[in-house]
């Protein structure tokens, strides 16, 4: 009979900074990131990774944390909403957003601005078809998303002159 596992080991890294956990094999990345270190910025809404509410990036790439197992980040490097500020000063998607009101609950808006960096790193001067795309798995049920796309834009612009 094979033993009950109760805990796996995960070892990854969290906005630079390495962790080394032991969590129930059943949690998810989602739960490792609010639940076992605090980082609460992740949000959760649907659970069943339809929203992009809990979307982070995965060794740069946009994935939906509340469907991937935690141990399966194991050896990978996460970024969420806590990693986008440097030094206590807001990343330029950031400021795009609170300049461009694309915030009002604010809830989709942690996972908006990780897939719209995760655009901006690969396409630094996206197409509003690109920026539509790359929005495409995060839902915001208050903005309209007019006012999400012409923040990119306009992180976009800053970023690409160097005044980010
Ligand atoms: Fe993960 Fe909705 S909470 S996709
Ligand atoms: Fe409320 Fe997007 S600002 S869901």
């Amino acid at each position: 009979m094979l033993p009950r596992t109760r805990r796996v080991r995960v070892a990854l890294d969290v906005n630079g900074r390495r962790h080394v956990l032991q969590i129930p094999p059943h949690h998810t990345l989602l739960d490792l990131l609010r639940a076992h270190l605090g980082l609460l910025g992740t949000k959760e809404s649907c659970g069943e990774g339809v929203c992009g509410a809990c979307t982070v990036l995965l060794d740069g790439r946009p994935i939906n944390a509340c469907v991937m197992l935690g141990a399966s980040a194991h050896g990978r490097s996460v970024t969420t909403v806590e990693g986008l500020s440097q030094d206590g000063t807001l990343h330029p998607l950031q400021l795009a957003f609170v300049e461009c009101g694309a915030i009002q609950c604010g809830y989709c808006t942690p996972g908006m601005l990780l897939s719209a960096k995760a655009l901006l790193d690969v396409c630094p001067a996206p197409s509003d078809e690109q920026i539509r795309q790359s929005l495409s798995g995060n839902l915001c049920r208050c903005t309209g998303f007019v006012k999400i796309i012409d923040a990119v834009r306009l992180a976009a612009r800053r970023l690409a002159a160097g005044s980010g």
